[in-house]
C-alpha cells in the first residue's frame, strides 16, 4: 500500500542510455527516502528532467519542456534540472527558468534527497562538482525497464573528439569494480530479468585497475540466468583481440556491435580527433567479422563536420556500402559551444542545406542497404526475446534478435521477457513481422 500523504516524484528523461540509468538510480534514491515515483508529472510535489547536451536541438526541447512542465506544477511543487544540460549551464538554468530551483550535474545525486528537502522549503541549490569516486554503488536502481537492465560499468569519457560536449558534462573516465558490477548483474537474475546492457562512453576501455573489458564481458556472461549481454557505446580504438576473443567465446554476449564510425573520411576522422582512420575502422570491422560470424553492425554518423568536401562526405557513404550496417543514428553536426570544433574558421562551416541535403542522402543510402539485406533474411528462423508491447496496433509485442533486429509478434503483456523462436513474414525495411513457430508437441505415448 502507498502511504497517501508522502510525497510524489516524476522524473522524464532526455538523452542516451546513461541518463536513464542515472533516472533509475535517482528515483531508487529519493523513494528510498520516502518519495513514491509516479509517472505523470500532473501535480507531482518533485518533477526532475534528466537532460541531454550532446546537440544544441536536445536543449532547444527541454527548455521548451521546462515551460510545459511548469504548468502542471502545484503551488508547493518543485523542479529540477540534472544531467549533462545541468553540468553545462549551471546556475545560467536558474535563469532562464524562474520555475526550476534545482540543479544537480551527473556526480550529484547522492545529495538529491537533501537539496530536494531543501526546495520545498524555498532554498535554491546548484549541484554541479565532479566527483570522481561516485558511482552510486550503494544506491538501489528503481528501473523502468523489467525485461533488459542497464548496467553503468563507466562514467566519463578520456577521449577528446572536437565536437563533443560529453566530457565536459561528464568529466574523467572511471570503471566500477568489477566485483560490483557482478553483483549488480546477480540482482537482476534475481529481479527475474536476463538481459543486461553495459554501459559507458567508451565502454571497452573498462579498466577497474585489476580487470578489463574481457574479464568483465566473462564474469557478467557467466552469471547464472544472464541470457543475453549487450553493451554500448564502444570505441573503435579499444577493441582488442581480448576483448573481441570474450565476445566471440562468451554464449550470452550476443552477435550485435554497435560501433561508432562518425566518418568514413581519414580527414574528417583526423579533425574530429577520432584517432583512427578509415582503414583502422575498416579493420576493426574485418577482425569482429572474422571472430564472430553473423555479427550484426550498427553505427553513428554525422555530417556536416566543419570542412567535410563533398568528396569526404563520399567516402562515408563508400564505407557505409562496403560494410553493410543493419542500422546507423545519423546526426547533423550541432556545435557545442567550447569544444575545439567551433574554433575551426568560420568558412570552414558547412552550409546548412549542404549538411540536410547530406543527412538524406546517407539516411537513404543506410535504408536501401539494410532494406535489401532484410528482405533476404523472410523465411529464416530466430529467437527473441519479448521486450514490451508495440506502442502501434493491438495486441502486438516488440521483440529482439540477438543481433537486435525489432520483430513485432501478436502476443499479450503475458508474454514479456519470454523467449520464443519466430519465423520473418515480413519487413518495412527496418523492422520485421514475425509469426511465432509454436515448439512441437511431444508425440503421445504409444500403447
Ligand atoms: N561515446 C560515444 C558517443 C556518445 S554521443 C562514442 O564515442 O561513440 C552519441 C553520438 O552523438 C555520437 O556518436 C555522435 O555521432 C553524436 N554527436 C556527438 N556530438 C555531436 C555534435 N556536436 N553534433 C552532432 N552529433 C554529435
Ligand atoms: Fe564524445 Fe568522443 Fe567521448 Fe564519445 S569518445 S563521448 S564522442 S568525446
Ligand atoms: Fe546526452 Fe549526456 Fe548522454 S550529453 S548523450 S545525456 S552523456
Amino acid at each position: 500500500m502507498t502511504d497517501s500523504s508522502a510525497p510524489t516524484v516524476y522524473v522524464e528523461t532526455y538523452g542516451c542510455q546513461m541518463n536513464v540509468s542515472d533516472s533509475e538510480l535517482m528515483l531508487g534514491k529519493l523513494s528510498a527516502a520516502g518519495y513514491v515515483p509516479v509517472d505523470q508529472p500532473d501535480g507531482a510535489d518533485v518533477i526532475l528532467v534528466n537532460t541531454c547536451a550532446i546537440r544544441d536541438h536536445a536543449e532547444q526541447r527541454v527548455l521548451g519542456r521546462l515551460g510545459e512542465l511548469k504548468r502542471h506544477m502545484k503551488k508547493d511543487s518543485v523542479m529540477g534540472v540534472t544531467g549533462c544540460m545541468a553540468q553545462r549551464l549551471g546556475p545560467q538554468l536558474l535563469e532562464k527558468a524562474k520555475h526550476v530551483s534545482i540543479v544537480i550535474g551527473p556526480d550529484g545525486y547522492r545529495a538529491l534527497p537533501q537539496l530536494v528537502d531543501g526546495a520545498r522549503r524555498g532554498r535554491k541549490s546548484i549541484n554541479t562538482t565532479f566527483d570522481l569516486e561516485e558511482h552510486y554503488e550503494d544506491f538501489t536502481p528503481r528501473r523502468f525497464d523489467k525485461v533488459k537492465a542497464w548496467i553503468p560499468v563507466q562514467r566519463g569519457c578520456d577521449y577528446r573528439c572536437t565536437y563533443c560536449i560529453v566530457p565536459t558534462t561528464r568529466g574523467s573516465e572511471r570503471s566500477r569494480k568489477l566485483d560490483d558490477v557482478v553483483r549488480e548483474t546477480h540482482g537482476v537474475v534475481a529481479e527475474g530479468m536476463s538481459e543486461v546492457v553495459l554501459l559507458g562512453q567508451t565502454v571497452n576501455s573498462y579498466s577497474d585497475g585489476t580487470h578489463d573489458f574481457a574479464d568483465l564481458l566473462r564474469a557478467v556472461g557467466g552469471v547464472p540466468g544472464i541470457r543475453r549481454v549487450r553493451y554500448t557505446s564502444p570505441h573503435p580504438n579499444d577493441f582488442s583481440d581480448r576483448v573481441i576473443a570474450a565476445m566471440a567465446e562468451v554464449p550470452a554476449v550476443c552477435e550485435h556491435v554497435h560501433l561508432p564510425m562518425q566518418s568514413g573520411s581519414t580527414r574528417t576522422l583526423r579533425r574530429m580527433l577520432r584517432r583512427y582512420s578509415r582503414e583502422g575502422y575498416m579493420e576493426c570491422v574485418e577482425k569482429i567479422r572474422r571472430a564472430i560470424p553473423g555479427v550484426t553492425l550498427t553505427t553513428d554518423i554525422i555530417v556536416g563536420f566543419p570542412g567535410e568536401t563533398d568528396d569526404e562526405f563520399e567516402e562515408t557513404l563508400s564505407a557505409v556500402r562496403e560494410i553493410g550496417f543493419a542500422d546507423a543514428y545519423t546526426f547533423i553536426f550541432s556545435p557545442r559551444e567550447g569544444t575545439p570544433a567551433t574554433r575551426m574558421p568560420e568558412e570552414s562551416f558547412v552550409p546548412a542545406d549542404v549538411a540536410s541535403h547530406r543527412l538524406q542522402t546517407l539516411v537513404d543510402t543506410v535504408r536501401t542497404a539494410s532494406r535489401a539485406r532484410n528482405m533476404g533474411l523472410l523465411g529464416t528462423r530466430h529467437e527473441v526475446l519479448v521486450e514490451r508491447e508495440a506502442k502501434r496496433g493491438e495486441a502486438m509485442l516488440m521483440t529482439r534478435t540477438r543481433d537486435f533486429k525489432t520483430v513485432l509478434v501478436p502476443g499479450d503483456a503475458s508474454m514479456l521477457g519470454q523467449y520464443l523462436t519466430v519465423e520473418l513474414t515480413g519487413t518495412t525495411g527496418s523492422t520485421f513481422t514475425g509469426a511465432v513457430v509454436r515448439e512441437r508437441m511431444p508425440l503421445p505415448m504409444a500403447g
